[in-house]
């Protein structure tokens, strides 16, 4: 969804320029979480600068931080406000050794994309307070009425809007109680208590960060369900030093490394951070961040209890930690679009998420796998009453490639929930379950709030997650993470081969007791060992697949039919199709083919039938026969040289694809429709990162 970023400069004398540049950055890096309306906030002129004039407070004021909003991309958002910098003559060469700047891009939810609906939202005339936001906030509706009663006036459509609006009203309730005090030694009002007094009456899942003129140089941050990480950057510090703590000082928890001169950078992902720092704090649920003076300060608070507004939260200690992220993920580099370049990386992807995880066994040990996240619990597992698989899109494909596998060795019954349907059963959940949480960016809103109802139920909880530190991987008792790297293609291709593969070693792991399916097992092991050698072979297929793609590029609609393990890569293949060609397409369990489908059969619809070799390929060979005896044109996936077998009476197009065992075979599969989606999307001239209406983590019901 959403994407917000902050720029912090803490004694260290940048350009306006630079500002602009380092928050525009931060957005481009954010705008796969969502791309239809952005804007940043910066000051007029540094702070120091005011002061030296005369009253820091009443100077900040009169000269409110300037906003810039745009529907659009990000580009547009740059252009407008250079352009608007030109106009209002602002100087480029002023430095500011203290600044604090927002950014944020939009995927909207409330109100169309709009300048007016786009963030920083703001207080009101002055901009007295700007907020930032990624999520939503479910009690708007009750905040705005009662915002409304007391004389605000609401200009946007959002959600947010009443967040400044909440914190202008008790900013101006508290400052009078603070003064009445002042008058008996009471202490100032510090910008973190104005926000926790916000947060407080706030429902809904949110990550904001705050800037107000009343507070100069100051920021002020805080989450509940969605991500937001703290990147910290100070001279002479290597990218990698990690070894050090948060102190305590002052009711502050300061950073020991500090030395005045620092660059803070806090944003929703790692993407955004990792070009200028991997030093990185991680920011927990109901805790708020105050960044003052060069220092960050954590405090934690309970949202339900009544601060009193004036009374001082606990801090908390948080260690620095570091980003196994290197700067060339983030970039294209010789590719076209992301998603390209993260289908070719799959042979090293799934090397990654393989590494360190197979054992390839020898005169003294048995082939396995090694599953250090799990290895405490596969007993219960193993016990289970039943395993659940739950997950959106993508990630729930996946799950469902790897269930037959699972039921295999595992012999526990094995159940598919989509999230959202999950929950909007309610459906039936025990204490004797594990339940596997599958999601790429381990913050999927449906998956999360799945995974909260599954803990409240006592069932074990594993997670399937690619991002370290996400929501899914800290709440899940135990889990794999699936190593594929950084994904930035809003449409999921390298992550799903890496689920499949890791979901393969799940099922390995929970059956590696049977003596029986040891033969099977360790031909599987065999196959992961293989597999990106593989990969890398059916990669070759690029060519033809663009050939295929410039004869469907014209139509309305694409069917594929699979069944067994490939029933997920019919359904996956036709998700990839239609989310990025926008075309009409739909994967089909091909056993239900008699039972309506093939009444949409005729010369024209062009329909892809997966027949790759397993146990159900017989059946697949009859499927095909009945769709030729309807004309219908066929387009083939089968084994390398199994061409004349599946598909006797010849078909449109011929898809040969190498041969591995049938569990890893979705791995193969997957990729030539990957390749073809792509290809169709560019002929067709849609955006290949950026679908439309779309977004990377959906961090909203
Ligand atoms: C489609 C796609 C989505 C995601 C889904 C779940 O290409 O990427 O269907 O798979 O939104 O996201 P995660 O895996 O992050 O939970």
């Amino acid at each position: 969804m959403c994407g917000i970023f902050a720029y912090v400069l803490c004694n260290f004398p940048k350009e306006r320029k630079h500002i602009l540049e380092v928050l525009f950055n931060g957005l481009r890096r954010l705008e796969y979480r969502g791309y239809d309306s952005a804007g940043i906030s910066i000051d007029y002129e540094p702070c120091n600068a005011t002061k030296a004039s005369g009253g820091l407070k009443d100077l900040a004021i009169s000269r409110p931080p300037l906003v810039f909003r745009q529907s659009g991309k990000i580009e547009k958002l740059v252009t407008t406000v250079y352009q608007e910098v030109d106009e209002t003559e602002l100087d480029l060469e002023v430095t500011f050794p203290n600044h604090v700047g927002i950014a944020h891009t939009r995927w909207a939810t409330h109100g169309p994309p709009s300048p007016k609906n786009s963030h920083p939202q703001s207080s009101g005339e002055g901009n007295e307070f700007l907020v930032v936001h990624n999520g939503i906030i479910t009690n708007y509706m009750v905040l705005k009425e009662t915002l409304l009663r007391h004389g605000f006036t609401f200009e946007s459509d959002t959600d947010t809007e009443v967040i400044p609006k909440l914190a202008k009203f008790v900013y101006d309730k508290l400052s009078e109680e603070i003064n009445s005090m002042k008058q008996s030694g009471g202490e100032a009002l510090s910008f973190h208590q104005v926000v926790m007094e916000v947060v407080r009456q706030l429902e809904g899942a949110y990550a904001l960060i705050f800037k107000s003129p009343h507070y100069p140089n100051e920021l002020v941050a805080c989450k509940r369900g969605s991500p937001l990480l703290i990147g910290v950057k100070s001279p002479g510090c290597p990218a990698k030093d990690v070894k050090e703590d948060a102190d305590v000082k002052d009711g502050f928890s300061t950073l020991k490394d500090s030395g005045s001169r620092k660059e803070l950078f806090l944003a929703s992902d790692a993407s955004a951070l990792v070009e200028h720092t991997k030093r990185v704090m991680i920011i927990e649920d109901d805790e708020v961040v105050h960044v003052k003076d060069g220092s960050v300060s954590i405090f934690k608070f309970d949202p339900t209890k009544n601060l009193g507004g004036l009374r001082r939260p606990a801090s908390v200690q948080r260690a620095l930690s570091t980003l196994d992220m290197e700067v060339e993920q983030i970039k294209k580099g010789n590719y076209d679009h992301f998603m390209q370049k993260e289908i070719y990386e799959q042979p090293e992807s799934l090397r990654t998420t393989l590494r360190g995880r197979l054992i390839p066994g020898d005169e003294s040990k048995v082939k396995g796998v090694l599953l250090g996240g799990l290895k405490a619990h596969l007993r219960t597992i193993r016990r289970s009453r039943r395993i659940l698989f739950i997950g959106c899109g993508t990630s729930f494909h996946a799950a469902l490639a790897t269930r037959p596998l699972v039921e295999e060795l595992s012999e526990v019954p094995v159940t598919m929930e989509i999230a959202s349907d999950f929950l909007d059963r309610r459906a039936p959940i025990y204490r004797e379950d594990t339940a596997v949480f599958v999601s790429q960016s381990g913050e999927t809103a449906d998956t999360l709030q799945a995974l909260e109802y599954a803990k409240s139920h006592g069932a074990l909880c594993v997670g399937i997650t690619n991002t370290v530190g996400s929501a899914i991987s800290r709440g899940t008792d135990c889990g794999v993470h699936i190593n594929a790297g950084c994904e930035i293609g809003v449409a999921s291709t390298k992550a799903y081969t890496s689920q499949i593969a890791v979901m393969t070693m799940l099922a390995l792991a929970i059956g590696e007791d049977a003596i029986s399916t040891r033969a099977r097992r360790e031909a599987i092991i065999d196959g992961l060992l293989d597999l990106p050698g593989v990969v890398k072979e059916v990669l070759k297929l690029d060519e033809k697949m663009k050939e295929l793609a410039a004869t469907l590029m014209e139509e309305q609609s694409l069917l594929l039919f699979g069944r067994g393990y490939n029933y997920a890569t019919a359904l996956e293949g036709a998700l990839k199709v239609k989310e990025l060609a926008l075309m009409h397409s739909e994967g089909i369990l091909a056993g239900e083919m008699k039972h309506g489908p093939l009444a949409l059969v005729d010369e024209t619809l062009p329909i892809i039938v997966i027949a790759t070799r397993d146990s159900t390929c017989s059946k697949q060979q009859s499927v095909i026969q009945q769709l030729q005896a309807r004309k219908g044109r066929l387009i083939v996936m089968c084994a390398k040289g199994d061409a004349a077998i599946m598909c006797p009476n010849g078909a449109s197009y011929v898809i040969e694809v190498p041969h591995i065992q049938d569990c890893l075979q979705p791995i193969i599969n997957i990729i030539p429709l990957q390749l073809l989606a792509y290809h169709l999307t560019v002929l067709r001239g849609f955006n290949v990162d950026q679908p439309r209406n779309l977004a990377k983590s959906v961090t909203t019901e």
